[in-house]
């Protein structure tokens, strides 16, 4: 007869220390938690605010329609910044310039496009085969790429130097490369010619 050896118990005090050691660490990895939300919510709901190379703004979306199947007759045939006969970018009757690029087999049209720091450019993006996404880095400049539908946004580069925009939305094998480069170059060189 008699109590079987019981395991070892831990006193009432310890207990209490090590469930207010746990609480404590519970409250801590909440508060962690709520930082961390409201803080990804905040970049990601301003990043244009940024004062570094992410420093555009856009303009308001206008939505067109083309055949994904004809670009040739449309500026797209000619991916890149419209330029006059002097191969100067050129301003539309908004006072902006216009760039236009083509999303599809896993690349973007132009790979590389110049622009002039300071002045407001409309890129209009199109895609010719699936869905794609548009977004610059470090911006909230983004829009779904869709065959037949053109996306136009208008950006202004504040720095010179050079930024990115990428496909964010899966589009098959090749979705991690495509990539797209802007290069920003000083105020100076579109102004030149109006001097
Ligand atoms: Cu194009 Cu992902």
């Amino acid at each position: 007869m008699g109590v079987p050896d019981a395991p070892a118990r831990l006193d009432h005090h310890t207990l209490e220390r090590y469930e207010t050691a746990w609480l404590g660490i519970a409250v801590v990895m909440t508060a962690l938690l709520f930082v961390g939300v409201l803080a990804s919510l905040i970049s990601g709901t301003y990043p244009a605010l940024k004062t570094d190379a992410g420093h555009a703004h856009t303009g308001g979306i206008v939505r067109g329609r083309v055949d994904p199947k004809n670009l040739a007759a449309t500026p797209f045939a000619k991916p890149g910044l419209v330029v006059d006969d002097r191969g100067q970018p050129a301003l539309n009757e908004q006072g902006t310039l216009d760039a236009y690029l083509v999303a599809g087999n896993f690349t973007f049209q132009p790979a590389v496009l110049r622009v002039p720091a300071g002045v407001p450019v409309t890129l209009h993006v199109t895609a010719t085969d699936v869905a794609h996404g548009f977004q610059v880095t470090g911006t909230n400049i983004n829009a779904e790429i869709l065959p037949g539908h053109v996306a136009s946004l208008t950006v202004t580069f504040r720095h010179p130097g050079e930024q990115h925009a990428i496909c964010n939305e899966y589009c098959g094998v090749g979705h991690h490369n495509m990539i797209t480069r802007f290069v920003v170059d000083p105020p100076a060189t579109g102004a030149k010619e109006t001097q």
